[in-house]
């Protein structure tokens, strides 16, 4: 059983043998055994995680926009308000804190978060440059025995994950050499919205903007419905990383939790004309990974707005799959949505016989409740959960990398270790955002 495959055992066994930390009394669901948990952007996203937190103590509720609060207050009546998520941490008595807030703000409040020592959950995507999610990473690796961090991919879930996963370990496809993920959302704009109006009033768009440089407020940024107003803004590269950060995050997952990647050693990319405003709708991007101790090298590719990998056989077309992922073997193919796969063996030599399937018994156990298994591992630090900011940053890492190597139009060289693209000084220059003045990222 290797790293991946323990942790999804342990998370399981564990659930059902909670073990308390010093210091906590009573049992799992004693009132003393409750997290305080912060909540930050409560409507949108954030309305997704009411019910998993309603058996916790939700002390604090932040929001750019203060007339969210009043039905955030009716579910849970004893949190205190914010409009600055730096005040919010500041709180007492804190346990854990959910993030759902947009996504130039995500790497900003989890490094915050962890400074204070408090476990974190924080919306997809987990950062939107390279060294924010190395900065992520690394503070979370320093003190990962006692936080729980949990990214919010939760379609990682999903039984097919797993199936996915237990197929190219297992051999069905002979020799793993190259994995392929692709979304095809297109989400077109043509730059930033310009001036139009003033905030309504208790929206303070100024925090909004955060460390972002400035721009000026326009209510279309605003106009999606909840869960949806993503779509507004995350394409602009000062909120977001377009759909690398969005569908890519989910899509990317289903390849991720297969190949058992850490870095690139290279990264490059192609896509439509570079707009200074927008991410590419339509791009792809290649990863070249090291061999691990159950696979050979493999090429990662990642594939987005209508562009796509050639599909292994003419009557399956991959178009049909809107968010899916493939995986090529010396003896076949496995293609897969987020909740089915399709087995292709081919070749003289793919007749099967290679390969057997799992006992029952080795089968990979369900993951469970998804937010759950986070909450359960703030609780008992023994537990793993399966989308931590290891896994997810490494992920998120790659995939902002291809992004640099689009705009710089060439193939990097790229030293995980050190963070740095060892052939393309322009390269180095575009793993990092600048902030604006009174914003730090590890503060
Ligand atoms: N896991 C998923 O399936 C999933 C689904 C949808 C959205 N998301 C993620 O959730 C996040 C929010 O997306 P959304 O569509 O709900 O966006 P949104 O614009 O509706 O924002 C959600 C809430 O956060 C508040 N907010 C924004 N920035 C804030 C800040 N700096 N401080 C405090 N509050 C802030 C907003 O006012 C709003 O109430 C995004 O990062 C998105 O990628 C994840």
């Amino acid at each position: 059983m290797n790293r991946r495959e323990f942790i999804k055992t342990a998370a399981v066994a564990g659930a059902g043998l909670l073990v308390l930390p010093s210091g906590v009394r009573g049992g799992e669901n004693a009132p003393s055994n409750k997290l305080n948990v912060a909540l930050i952007g409560v409507w949108g996203r954030g309305l997704a995680h009411y019910d998993s937190l309603a058996g916790e103590n939700v002390v604090a509720l932040c929001d750019v926009n203060e007339k969210r609060f009043p039905e955030a207050l009716k579910r849970f009546p004893n949190a205190k308000t914010y409009v600055d998520w730096r005040k919010c941490l500041d709180q007492k008595g804190l346990d854990a804190v959910v993030g759902c807030t947009a996504d130039h703000t995500h790497a900003f409040i989890a490094n915050w978060a962890l400074n204070r020592n408090l476990h974190v959950y924080m919306e997809k995507p987990l950062a939107i440059a390279v060294e924010d999610a190395r900065v992520v990473r690394a503070n979370w690796l320093k003190k990962k025995a006692k936080l729980a961090t949990q990214v919010g991919m939760q379609r990682h879930a999903m039984q097919n994950f797993n199936r996915v996963r237990e197929l190219v370990r297992d051999g069905a496809i002979g020799q793993l050499t190259a994995a392929y993920a692709w979304g095809d959302r297109q989400i077109r704009r043509p730059g930033y919205l310009p001036a139009e109006g003033q905030p309504p009033e208790g929206f303070h768009f100024d925090l909004w903007l955060g460390p972002s440089p400035d721009h000026p407020y326009n209510p279309g940024y605003f106009s999606g419905g909840p869960g949806m107003n993503c779509l507004s803004w995350n394409m602009y590269w000062d909120f977001g990383a377009g759909q690398i950060g969005d569908m890519g995050s989910h899509t990317m997952d289903l390849l991720w939790n297969v190949v058992d990647a850490g870095l690139p050693t290279s990264a490059e990319a192609k896509g439509e004309k570079f707009n200074p405003d927008v991410t590419p709708v339509e791009c792809e991007s290649h990863f070249d990974h090291p061999a691990n101790d159950w696979r050979g090298p493999i090429r990662v590719s990642w594939y987005q707005g209508g562009a796509m990998p050639a599909s292994p056989k003419p009557y399956v077309d991959l178009k049909k799959i809107d968010h899916g992922a493939m995986f090529k073997g010396s003896k076949g193919y496995v293609i897969a949505d987020f909740g089915s796969r399709l087995l292709l063996p081919f070749g003289d030599d793919s007749d099967l016989t290679y390969y057997k399937g799992r006992a029952k018994d080795a089968v990979l156990p369900p993951l469970g409740h998804f937010q759950k298994q986070w909450i359960d591992a703030c609780k008992n630090p023994s537990l793993k959960t399966a989308c931590d900011f290891e896994y997810s940053g490494n992920m998120i890492e790659q995939l902002l990398l291809g992004l640099v190597a689009y705009r710089v139009g060439k193939k990097l060289e790229y030293d995980g270790a050190a963070g740095k693209v060892t052939n393309c000084p322009e390269a180095n220059e575009l793993l990092s955002r600048k902030y604006r003045p009174g914003w730090t990222l590890n503060g």
